[in-house]
């Protein structure tokens, strides 16, 4: 695919992952993506952020970088108010999370559980909307919540609305991350897509990547970007890939994870906490290692990894397994679940 027509290749939010500190270490090795979506803040009645959620809201936390805040929230006022700080932060977007599974968020008809109720749903961004908001709205959304047949009405609903993008991971929230990707349903309503269209699922590859911008590019919004979670994780030069450079070298990841590590540990004042953070990339990193057949042997690499409890033992684990594999071009699927 032309590099010309390729659309913006982005991070989705991650929480716990894709933080200030692997945004500036990510864009400072791997070249910056057009977008990072931060993972998303909740805000709350009283109408102010806290210390915490200021940790990755502060512009000179995103310098250098284009960052899109995202909300978790089913009361339009909080959104509004949050949208509001938001510009006034210096954020030209913010994005509405319309997909997170958690059991927890969605109880409250939050994320992903607000799909249940579209009446709701239609009220919210009516609210949000007529707001007048100084800033651009975008959505990220599931395909429904228990059926698929749930996302031809949320189309509707959303095409109602100037968002400036919409952003479909085609998943129910009932898959969890689990199966594969609904395409299928998204397929169905693409006609109906009149605002920008962003993708989101199970893209490792920059073949996977170009496979579905192409399946994609007819939306009638267009195709503005392709958005990858976990697969970055396992491959930090995947959008580098896409654009035509080098596939990550084994230096290049080793002192990307020394940095992050040293810049996790600064964050949490504990080198314990921060090689608790590391095993959840090490989770996904080590996906970029070994070869077909090393399938048994990679996930003892990665108990022993996991079990660590001393930061040396960590440290010479992660080295001896970073060194015992073949380093691969593509990562592998390998955190895939059955449904
Ligand atoms: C650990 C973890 C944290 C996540 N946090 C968020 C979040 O804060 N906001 C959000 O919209 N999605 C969140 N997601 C979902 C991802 O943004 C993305 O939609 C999902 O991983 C599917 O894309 P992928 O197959 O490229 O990973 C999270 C996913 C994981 C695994």
């Amino acid at each position: 695919m032309p590099l010309s027509t390729l659309p913006e290749l982005t991070v989705a939010p991650m929480e716990g992952l894709t933080t200030v500190v692997y945004r500036r270490l990510h864009a400072q090795f791997f070249g910056a993506a057009d977008r990072y979506y931060l993972p998303f803040v909740t805000p709350t009645r009283e109408p102010k952020f806290t210390d915490r959620q200021m940790r990755e809201l502060a512009p000179q936390a995103n310098e250098g970088i284009c960052a899109i805040p995202q909300l978790l929230t089913r009361n339009a006022d909080d959104f509004i108010w949050a949208a509001k700080a938001l510009a006034d932060l210096g954020y030209k977007e913010v994005n509405l999370n319309l997909g997170c599974p958690a059991g927890t968020v969605t109880a409250k008809g939050k994320g992903s559980g607000f799909l249940q109720y579209p009446t709701e749903l239609h009220a919210f961004l009516s609210r949000i909307f007529e707001a007048d908001l100084p800033i651009a709205v975008s959505l990220k959304t599931r395909v429904g919540y228990r059926s698929p047949d749930e996302f031809e009405n949320l189309v509707d609903i959303y095409a109602r609305f100037p968002m400036t993008r919409l952003i479909v991971h085609p998943r129910l929230k009932t898959d969890l991350y689990r199966g594969d990707v609904r395409l299928e349903v998204l397929d169905k309503v693409l006609s109906s897509l009149p605002m920008p269209l962003g993708y989101n699922g199970d893209l490792i590859t920059p073949g996977d990547i170009e496979k579905v911008s192409l399946r994609y590019s007819g939306a009638p919004g267009g195709l503005a970007e392709i958005m990858v979670g976990r697969a970055l994780m396992a491959d930090p030069a995947l959008f580098r890939k896409s654009k035509g450079g080098n596939a990550a070298s084994l230096s290049e990841i080793l002192s990307f994870h020394e940095a992050l590590f040293e810049a996790y540990t600064t964050l949490f004042e504990s080198q314990k906490n921060a090689m608790m953070r590391m095993k959840e990339y090490w989770f996904f990193q080590l996906c970029l290692f070994g070869e077909d057949g090393d399938e048994a042997r990679l996930q003892k690499a990665a108990s022993k990894i996991f079990r660590c409890k001393q930061i040396p033992d960590f440290e010479a684990a992660v080295r001896e397994a970073a060194e015992g594999f073949p380093l691969r071009r593509d990562a592998r699927y390998g955190w895939r679940k059955p449904l």
